[in-house]
């Protein structure tokens, strides 16, 4: 009797675990689920995100993103402000933010012309400092931060936006003082901080064909020393206008001839005209105007073809995702970008892979949908 009423018990359970047994719900598919075979999908973070107070962008980043860089609390006027003081508070912040989630981390920048501490070139009468000074400076600065997150960030970008779009270098402070060498030096010291971090040349416009010859012969030139560099990236702010996509793929295919990797390190894509420079930009109320003609919302028409011209984008880096090792957005959110500030202040841009309310862009959906 017992046995029996073990037995009804053992075949109604198994009747009711068969019925339990519903078709298990697919996952719902998120960016890093549906590119994480192809490449790392970054986002850039700022410091209201890893410090996590920024709630809803922090969803989305720990949804969709297997990677983050630094916005802005890397750069060296930031975590270097004083020659003898460094302040790494956000940077630390950052770096935890990145490992307690498990993404890869990079960090961004350790020379670089802009956001570049006052003091670093110069002496206390604002003198250019020696050739000897300078290099010791840059040893000092990329040594201790790169030696302070060992292990820990993924890869730097080393030396940032060196090169112009003809090929010449940038007259920056560096290159007047310490030449061209001043781009190996920074690789050599970054390598001797941390031997396993993966090391970057990082550039924008860099489909321009002068750059791209430029680069191209200058990783080259590492490489043959013995240097090591992993990847160049191309920072890919665009345009509805601009670049040629055919000229972008001709770059990705000639900066994977060095055998670096290729990345996409600062993805956005404006949907606002382009700012002639030349052009008193306070002229009139129409001029301004005509530079921010969306400031409510995007225009259905102008929506469609930048979700269009995004997704042709990343169709592109699909192609070659054996040669780009990541893809990395310029922000979080249409509110958060810099393109709302840059070239002109107080724009209304919609660059971004989400929109102001978090919610993802047609495009985004799409490339969800079809995975
Ligand atoms: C931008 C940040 O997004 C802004 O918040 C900041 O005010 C200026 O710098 N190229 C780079 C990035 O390498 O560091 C820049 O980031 C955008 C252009």
């Amino acid at each position: 009797m017992k046995s029996k009423t073990l037995l009804w018990a053992l075949l109604a359970g198994s009747v009711m675990s068969a019925c339990a047994t519903k078709p298990v719900a697919k996952e719902e598919p998120t960016l890093k689920s549906v590119l994480g075979d192809k490449f790392l999908i970054g986002v850039a973070v700022n410091v209201w995100q890893s410090s996590e107070r920024d709630t809803n962008a922090v969803k989305i980043v720990k949804k969709h993103f297997n990677s983050v860089v630094a916005e802005n609390c890397m750069k060296c006027q930031t975590i270097h402000p004083e020659e003898n003081r460094y302040d790494f508070k956000q940077a630390d912040e950052f770096v935890n933010f990145g490992e307690k989630n498990g993404m890869a981390v990079m960090g961004h920048c350790l020379i670089w012309h802009s956001q570049l501490a006052p003091w670093f070139c110069v002496d206390k009468d604002g003198k250019d400092v020696s050739p000897e000074v300078l290099k010791q400076r840059m040893k000092d600065h990329i040594t201790t931060i790169v030696s302070r997150y060992k292990g820990r960030v993924k890869g730097w970008d080393v030396v940032n936006e060196a090169i112009m779009e003809d090929g010449s270098y940038r007259k920056s402070k560096f290159y007047q003082i310490l030449g061209e060498e001043f781009i190996p030096l920074a690789f050599q010291y970054a390598h001797e901080a941390d031997p396993d971090a993966e090391l970057y040349y990082n550039d924008y416009n860099m489909h321009a064909e002068g750059k791209r010859n430029a680069v191209v012969k200058l990783v080259n030139d590492m490489k043959a020393k013995g240097l090591r560099v992993d990847a160049i990236g191309m920072q890919g702010h665009v345009g509805l206008n601009y670049p040629d996509l055919a000229e972008f793929e001709k770059s990705i295919v000639a900066f994977a001839g060095t055998g670096a990797k290729v990345m996409i390190t600062e993805w956005d894509m404006s949907a606002l005209p382009e700012v002639n420079r030349t052009a008193n930009i306070a002229d009139t109320v129409a001029f301004r105007k005509a530079l921010n003609p969306y400031p409510d919302a995007l225009p259905d028409s102008v929506s469609q073809r930048w979700n269009a011209r995004m997704a042709d984008f990343m169709n592109l880096f699909i192609k070659h995702s054996d040669v780009i090792s990541r893809v990395t957005a310029w922000g979080v959110s249409d509110g958060d970008s810099w393109k709302n500030g840059f070239p002109v202040r107080g724009r209304k841009d919609y660059p971004l892979l989400f929109d102001r309310e978090y919610q993802p862009k047609p495009f985004v959906v799409d490339l969800l949908k079809e995975n």
